[in-house]
């Protein structure tokens, strides 16, 4: 099942809507279990990992095991139900990870395996598959995709310099790091104010990784983006969204519109800025499973406060900003974190510490 994560988190940030799925056949041997067939969900979504893995195993997989990260589909979507596929290859036990809450799915999977006469085990390296399916879930369960905010901290807790000025404050293995993460959630979204100080591209450039860039969002209520942006100037890379007001004036739409950026319109909150629950709506009703936050204090602050962050990446630099720089969350202690998120992993990037919080 470990072996299964791992080739299912090859495409992930690139499968959605669906989930990165991971698959093997393994048949038992004179010398021990061998894998005869892996598989994993495609870029877009399909084919699923289940076809291709029984595919690679052909008739090796009559009376074989097949180890998948996620339930079996038994719906019709855009590809035939994997439970066919699984029984049509003679397939004799289904070990699974985990249960799939798509109501489409939701143990159905298992109960058409199980009624072919097939084997079916469910819940081992359960703890692993609901962390890599954990958008999907959050998705079809919750109606919002899975939000991870990333934070690049100075040691005295800063973000930048006094007047929103630019300043790199973590060494280039963090920031390597940090295009690995881009690569594997489905968008990074930021916020006006770091666009229009640090002006970045969001893009993956790690090198031989450089179509693995993610959708980039931008929250802008009143539709500020400059069109002569790096993001607005690099569509070719990745698509741009921007994620405007109600009320936000229409000719700046047309503009960016005539460029290929698409605009939406959520509400404000009453206290200013985008409502962040109608945004996290509108992203998982038009498919996205795993957002990354990379912005400035004010929309990382409003994330916290809402309490819609689930994991945190925060990257810890052994450099001092001193007083008057700015504030990693607007309004907050950094040690807001706590209130909802844990430490489960800590790491060293470089000279600079990484630590993973995940929310309780
Ligand atoms: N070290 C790091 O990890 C890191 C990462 C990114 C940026 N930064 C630094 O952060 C600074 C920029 O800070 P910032 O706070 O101005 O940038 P920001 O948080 O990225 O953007 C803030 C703007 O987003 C818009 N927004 C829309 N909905 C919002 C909501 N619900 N809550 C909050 N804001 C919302 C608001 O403008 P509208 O009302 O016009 O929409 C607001 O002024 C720069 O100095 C940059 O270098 C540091």
């Amino acid at each position: 099942m470990a072996a299964a994560l791992n080739v299912g988190r090859r495409e992930q940030g690139r499968t959605w809507p669906n989930p990165a799925v991971g698959a093997l056949v393994v048949r038992d041997t004179a010398n021990g279990p061998v894998v005869i067939g892996r598989g994993w969900t495609a870029r877009g979504g399909r084919p699923h990992a289940e076809p291709q893995a029984l595919a690679q195993a052909g008739e090796g997989a009559r009376g074989a095991t097949l180890y998948v990260t996620l339930e079996p589909c038994s719906h019709h979507g855009g590809t035939p139900p994997c439970v066919d596929a699984v029984r049509a290859a003679g397939i004799a036990r289904v070990v699974a990870a985990v249960q799939d809450p798509d109501f489409r799915v939701a143990g159905r999977g298992f109960a058409i395996l199980r009624e072919a006469g097939i084997g079916v085990d469910v819940g081992i390296g359960a703890a692993q598959a609901l962390v890599d399916h954990a958008g999907h879930m959050l998705r079809v369960t919750e109606g919002r995709p899975h939000v991870m905010l990333k934070l690049a901290v100075s040691a005295d807790g800063k973000v930048g310099l006094a007047g929103r000025h630019p300043t790199a404050i973590t060494g280039e293995t963090a920031r390597g790091r940090v295009h690995m993460l881009r690569a594997t959630h489905d968008a990074v979204l930021t916020g006006i104010g770091t666009v229009l100080a640090d002006n970045p591209l969001l893009t993956c450039r790690l090198p031989g990784m450089e179509d693995r860039s993610p959708l980039r969002i931008v929250l802008d209520a009143d539709l500020r983006l400059p069109p002569t942006s790096a993001l607005a100037r690099s569509l070719d890379v990745a698509p741009l969204w921007i994620v405007a007001a109600e009320d936000a004036p229409a000719e700046p739409e047309t503009v960016l519109g005539a460029m290929g950026i698409e605009v939406m319109r959520v509400r404000r909150r009453p206290e200013g800025g985008l409502d962040l629950d109608d945004t996290l709506k509108l992203l998982a009703l038009r498919g996205l499973t795993r957002v990354m936050v990379e912005a400035g204090p004010r929309v990382a602050a409003s994330f916290v406060a809402a309490g819609l962050v689930d994991e945190v990446n925060l990257f810890e630099a052994p450099t001092v900003l001193g007083v008057g720089a700015l504030d990693a969350l607007e309004g907050l202690p950094l040690s807001a974190l706590g209130d909802y998120l844990s430490v489960v992993e800590e790491q060293w990037q470089g000279v600079d510490r990484l630590r993973i919080m995940r929310r309780r």
